[in-house]
Parts: structure tokens; C-alpha cells; sequence
């Protein structure tokens, strides 16, 4: 029926606005919004409700649990039903909880803490202590039934450590590891693929996937929680001990649960986490605080759909909406045009963030990410910034659909899509922008560490004509940068002592430094020592080096193809006549130095190391640099906002050093 009363149409837009985005958001797996916009209509939509009970619906998203099942899987009816939890969202909302439980309880509750994991809630059916079956929460009543799916998730035992029940329903959390997701990523990116938006969505729509490998590449893991339809000796009196039971029986639970006496202890626990969250290998969004004695919760029951004995305390947003005031295209070293948002600045999470990375046009494209658009944009701990997508109700009616540039916007060449790729190229390799970003990477710490060129000097010299290309930075003389605008004599010798200086480096750091596509600090140290030469390795053929330890067929193939291209042999012969060392030690098979054999994984940012300067110590002292940590990493170096990497670290109980430990380490070498 038609209405004109605003608060009736407001409730109702709300409505299709909710049920659209639960739709993306649980049966495409594809979020329109961010979860705390979603939160906010949700709270919208019921306060007003409470506000005219006129309006009440049982269709409303505030009457229903989460997801509903898509047809694809068999429907899985669960036996006691899956329940949502009411949202906290401040300290007020938690002391509110705890009075109201007190009251009801009589006395004042103890409760148990647990980190509110981000990922897909299902149910695991045990028989006899045998695994069998398995279903999504769907609608808290009905949910997908994905069994075969299941059985490939490696945290998830087939078969219960006895002592278990007869029966047992067990509860918790599907999910992926930021790690898993990186490394899944890493593949998309390298095959052209459009990237995963994030672990949820990607670990949710693995585990709907009908072809239980393809789940099974995905790597998810699992944690339990909780424990639905039950027969057998009778369970644990509290939280904490049925959790110490789901985990006896070999069920993976969080480490991280925490009894907690008072809501003091609560708050500060939910305060801890908010600021070490990206700490943790997986992601959350909160804190699920639940009332430890169970007989307790059974008594203090539910109000509708939530229950009275816990409540999910959620973090504030790592998110934030602005302005997208246009957008903007850079081109990097190898004329690949990267699309960036230009934002009106806004603080996430206490950090102003005034750009974004946008990835491709396909992203953008998908996401209808428009200039002039009020987005989302999500900042977290080691991630560059990046453009969730657009409130498409906020949009202006002139905002049209970007189109990425036809022309290099620095030189004006056209712009290449190669069929497959997601990635456009300026077709132009004397494009100022590529040469630019050559002559910057070529000095810069990590490559052949001429600290006197940075990059407003790189820049300079690209524009005024005086380096074509890096061979011309050895032609240099003072006349020549004392044309430069600010550049004074003094500092000319300084610059032409340490362009001087970078002759000596070695082949590994003139491979790296030169940019070929795969071959960073790694790669080059592992061809130099293999080869000797750049005339060695220029002659090889590409299944020579793919020999190489360590360099598989793709690296070989791009090493190949840039010594194929008479520029670049241009380029090696002018380094070599202008005294360039193009040599290197031949490294006997076994590494030597003081960190021969050991590995190390970098994460956060050194006090004054950059992440390739570094990788260069390391391997320049034997080391290995591995980019994901396992059990055979032997250190892992922390900076500053270390990502995820530290908590794998931890969890496996592989040393943890900083810079100062590094230096340590190497100065044995020197
Ligand atoms: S307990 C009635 N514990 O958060 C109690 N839930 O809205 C139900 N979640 O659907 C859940 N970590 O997907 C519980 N440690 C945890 C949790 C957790 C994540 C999710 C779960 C649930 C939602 C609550």
C-alpha cells in the first residue's frame, strides 16, 4: 500500500535497503556495504520501529537471524536453532548488559570473553564421535547443508577424541586465515584474476563451492564455540569448561577466551583486542561476552531473538565514508596505469587518509566506483588503504561511470589492455613517468642505494633530459646538476661521489635494481650467484636459469624477455662502459655468511631499515627472505604495525627479533 507518511516510507527504504545488502552480503557473498553501514540502517530501522509499534513487521530484517540460504545446497535444518546476538557498540551499551544480568540473576555473573571471529557460523553434527554432517546458520533454522565441503577444512576432525557424547552438535566459526587469504590473493593477482574482497566473503563462498577441492584449496580453518543439540554424560557447568571439553575432544578453540570476573575486566579485555586485533592471523569484529555459568543462561533465556546471557561487543569502524573527489591514474616502472582514489581527507581509525589504491579499472567497474561518489574506504594495520565501494543512495545524478584513460596520462601513448590481463600498460618505455619510476627504483635503498638521489632529484632529472635512463646517471657531471633547480656545488659532489660509489655494488643489486618484472632483492641474488655475469645470464637460456634454485619458469621467462629487448642490452652494454660492476661472487651451492641457511620473515616497518634494504642485509649475509612464516622460518624481524605474520609467529613459537637484534646478528658477518 502506498504511503505518503515519511516515517512509513523511511522504515520501508530502510527495509529494501537491508534486504538488498543481506542478499549480497549471504547469498552472493559480494557486501554492497560495509558492516558497520549496515549496523547503523539495521539500528535505524529499529529504533523507529520501537518508536511506532505501528510499523511492526515479521518480515522485518530486525525479526530475522542473518543469512538466508541460497537453493543451491540441500537445506540443513538444525536441531536447536542458531541465534543471534544483540550488539553493544560502547562501554554504556556493556554496564548496561551487566545491570540488567545482575538484576535478573540476583547476583552479580562471572563471564567468559571470547574474540567475536569474522567468518561463516556453522554447525557440526558428531555421531558416536564420527563427523557426520555439516550446515551454514542460514536463517538460525534452516541453513545449506555443506558436508563434503567440510571435511576438507583441516581444523575439523573427522572423528572425536574419546571421551565424547553420543550426540553432539558442536558450534563455531568457518573461516580464513589473513594469511591463507593473502597467499589466494597473491595467486589471483599473479594470474590477472580480480582479487577476493576479504577473508569472510571469501571463506563463505569457498564453503559453498560444489566442488568440495576447490574448498579444499581454499585452506579454511575453524574454531568452536559453542554446543547446540547434546545427548550423552552430562556437559560442563560453564563456558570456559565446555570450551576446555570441545578442545579435549580435538575441536580447535580460541586461545584467546578469557574468564572475567567483573565488567571491568570485560571492558579492558574488549579494549585490548580492539587495539591488537590486527595482530591475529584471522580477522574480527568484536567480542562475544557470554554469562560462564550455563545454568545461569539457561535461566536468564532470551528476549526474541537474542539471548539475555551474552552480548557481542563490536569494534569501532576501520572503515570510514568520504568524498571520492576524483580519480586518479599513476605509471609505474613498467607502465602499468594504477587507478587511485583522491579523497577528501578523513581519519580511520586516528590515521588521515587522503588516497586510496583502487586496483584496476575491472574492480572499479565492478564495484561502480564513481568520481564525485561518497565511498566506503577500509584502513587496517599493514593494508594499503583501499575503496570498499560507493553509498550509491549518496551518489550525485552527474556522476558517470568511470572509463580508465585511453591515453598514458603522462605522455599521452596509447594504453594497452592485453586480453587476460586485468591491468592496462603505457605502450610508450620512454614514457617520463616509467623512466621516472626506473631511475627511483635504481637508487633507491633496497637496489643500488645511491642515497643522494631521491625522488624529487629522480624526478628532475627525467624532466630536464639529463638521464634518459639509469646508464646515464654514470655520465653525470657537476656542470650538468648544477643546472638543477636548488642544487648548490656541495651538494653536486655529494650526489656524483655516491652515483660514483654504486659502481662497486655487484650484479645482484644491479638486477634488482633494474626492474625486471619478479626479480626483486630474492631473485637477483639467487641469479647472480648462479651466474656470474650479466653477459652469463644475458646468454642463458630461459630453462638454464630456471635450473637456478629458487627461480621457477615465470621468474625465467621474465628474466629472458628483458634481456631479449635491445633497449635494455643498451642499457647493460652503456652501464658497462661507463664502469658499472656487472659481476658477482659465484656462489658455491651451499650458502656461506653468517646467516647462511636461515630464514627470516620480515612485517611492520623497522625504525630505520626499509623493508629492501633489509632483504638485501640478509641475503647479503646468506640468508634466506621468505614472505609467509612457517615452521621452518627461523626469525621473524617486527617493526612497527606488524601484521598478521607476528601472530603466526607467536602461535608457532618462531623467535621474534627487531632491528636491533638484526644488526646484531649481521654485525657477526661484517
Ligand atoms: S556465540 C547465541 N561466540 O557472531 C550465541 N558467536 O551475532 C551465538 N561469532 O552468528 C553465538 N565468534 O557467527 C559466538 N566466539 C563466538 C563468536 C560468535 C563469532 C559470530 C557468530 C554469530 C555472531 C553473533
Amino acid at each position: 500500500m502506498a504511503t505518503t507518511d515519511p516515517v512509513a516510507q523511511r522504515a520501508r527504504a530502510l527495509r529494501a535497503q537491508l534486504a538488498e545488502a543481506n542478499h549480497a552480503y549471504h547469498v552472493l557473498d559480494a557486501p554492497l556495504i560495509a558492516d558497520e553501514t549496515y549496523d547503523a540502517l539495521l539500528r535505524e530501522l529499529s529504533d523507529l520501529e520501537a518508536a511506532h509499534p505501528e510499523l511492526a513487521d515479521p518480515e522485518s530484517p530486525t525479526q530475522r537471524v542473518g543469512g538466508v540460504p541460497s537453493s543451491d545446497f540441500p537445506p540443513y535444518r538444525h536441531g536447536v536453532p542458531m541465534l543471534s546476538l544483540a550488539n553493544a557498540f560502547d562501554d554504556t551499551d556493556l554496564r548496561a548488559f551487566d545491570a540488567r544480568v545482575e538484576k535478573l540473576a540476583g547476583n552479580r555473573p562471572g563471564y567468559v570473553c571470547e574474540l567475536k571471529i569474522d567468518g561463516v557460523a556453522s554447525s557440526l553434527r558428531y555421531q558416536n564421535g564420527m563427523l557426520r554432517s555439516a550446515g551454514t546458520r542460514g536463517d538460525g533454522t534452516v541453513g545449506e547443508e555443506v558436508t563434503p565441503n567440510v571435511r576438507g577444512i583441516a581444523d575439523i576432525p573427522r572423528r572425536l577424541k574419546p571421551p565424547f557424547p553420543a550426540k553432539l552438535d558442536a558450534r563455531g566459526e568457518i573461516y580464513l586465515r589473513k594469511s591463507a587469504f593473502a597467499v589466494l590473493n597473491a595467486a589471483r593477482e599473479a594470474s590477472g584474476l580480480t582479487l577476493y574482497a576479504n577473508p569472510r566473503n571469501t571463506a563463505a563462498g569457498g564453503l559453498r563451492q560444489k566442488d568440495p577441492s576447490i574448498t579444499a584449496e581454499r585452506k579454511l580453518s575453524f574454531f568452536a564455540y559453542a554446543v547446540g543439540a547434546y545427548e550423552g554424560s552430562p556437559l560442563p557447568p560453564s563456558q570456559s569448561g565446555l570450551l576446555a571439553t570441545l578442545q579435549q575432544m580435538g575441536l580447535r578453540v580460541n586461545e584467546h577466551a578469557t574468564a572475567c570476573a567483573t565488567i571491568d575486566d570485560v571492558l579492558a579485555f574488549c579494549r585490548r583486542w580492539e587495539e591488537e586485533r590486527t595482530t591475529l592471523d584471522y580477522e574480527i569484529d568484536g567480542v562475544v561476552i557470554k554469562v560462564n555459568d550455563l545454568a545461569l543462561q539457561a535461566r536468564l533465556g532470551y528476549a526474541g531473538k537474542d539471548p539475555r546471557w551474552a552480548i557481542a561487543f563490536k569494534f569501532r569502524a576501520q572503515e570510514a565514508r568520504t568524498k571520492l573527489r576524483e580519480i586518479d591514474v599513476n605509471v609505474s616502472r613498467s607502465g602499468k596505469l594504477n587507478p587511485y582514489a583522491v579523497l577528501e581527507p578523513v581519519s580511520i581509525g586516528g590515521v588521515t587518509v587522503k588516497m586510496a589504491t583502487l586496483h584496476n579499472e575491472a574492480d572499479i567497474l565492478r564495484k561502480d566506483i564513481r568520481a564525485g561518489d561518497t565511498v566506503i574506504v577500509h584502513r587496517a594495520g599493514d593494508v594499503i588503504p583501499y575503496v570498499v565501494g560507493p553509498v550509491v543512495e549518496l551518489r550525485p545524478p552527474d556522476a558517470k561511470p568511470y572509463r580508465l584513460p585511453q591515453r598514458c596520462p603522462v605522455c599521452g601513448s596509447p594504453v594497452d589492455h592485453p586480453p587476460g590481463d586485468v591491468f592496462a600498460y603505457c605502450t610508450n618505455v620512454a614514457c617520463p613517468a616509467q623512466r621516472r619510476e626506473r631511475l627511483r627504483h635504481w637508487c633507491s635503498r633496497g637496489a643500488m642505494d645511491i642515497e643522494g638521489v631521491g625522488d624529487a632529484l629522480a624526478a628532475a632529472l627525467v624532466e630536464n633530459g639529463a638521464c634518459r635512463d639509469v646508464a646515464d646517471l654514470y655520465a653525470l657531471d657537476e656542470a650538468a646538476l648544477l643546472t638543477l633547480p636548488r642544487m648548490g656545488e656541495r651538494s653536486a659532489r655529494n650526489v656524483l661521489r655516491e652515483i660514483a660509489a654504486s659502481r662497486a655494488r655487484g650484479l645482484a643489486r644491479v638486477l634488482a635494481a633494474l626492474g625486471i618484472r619478479y626479480v626483486g632483492s630474492q631473485n637477483a641474488a639467487l641469479l647472480a650467484g648462479a651466474f656470474g655475469t650479466a653477459d652469463a645470464l644475458a646468454t642463458a637460456t630461459q630453462e638454464a636459469m630456471a635450473t637456478t634454485e629458487g627461480i621457477g619458469p615465470q621468474i625465467a621467462e621474465s628474466v629472458a624477455f628483458f634481456f631479449a629487448q635491445p633497449q635494455n642490452r643498451d642499457v647493460i652494454e652503456r652501464l658497462r662502459a661507463r664502469g658499472v660492476d656487472l659481476t658477482a661472487p659465484l656462489q658455491p651451492k651451499e650458502a656461506v655468511g653468517a646467516l647462511a641457511g636461515k630464514t627470516f620473515v620480515l612485517t611492520g616497518t623497522l625504525p630505520s631499515l626499509s623493508r629492501e634494504e633489509a632483504s638485501a642485509l640478509i641475503l647479503g649475509a646468506g640468508g634466506k627472505v621468505a614472505s609467509a612464516v612457517s615452521k621452518k622460518t627461523n626469525y621473524v624481524v617486527a617493526g612497527d604495525e606488524p601484521g598478521s605474520k607476528l601472530a603466526k609467529a607467536e602461535s608457532l613459537g618462531v623467535p621474534i627479533v627487531g632491528e636491533v637484534e638484526l644488526r646484531a646478528l649481521l654485525a657477526v658477518h661484517f
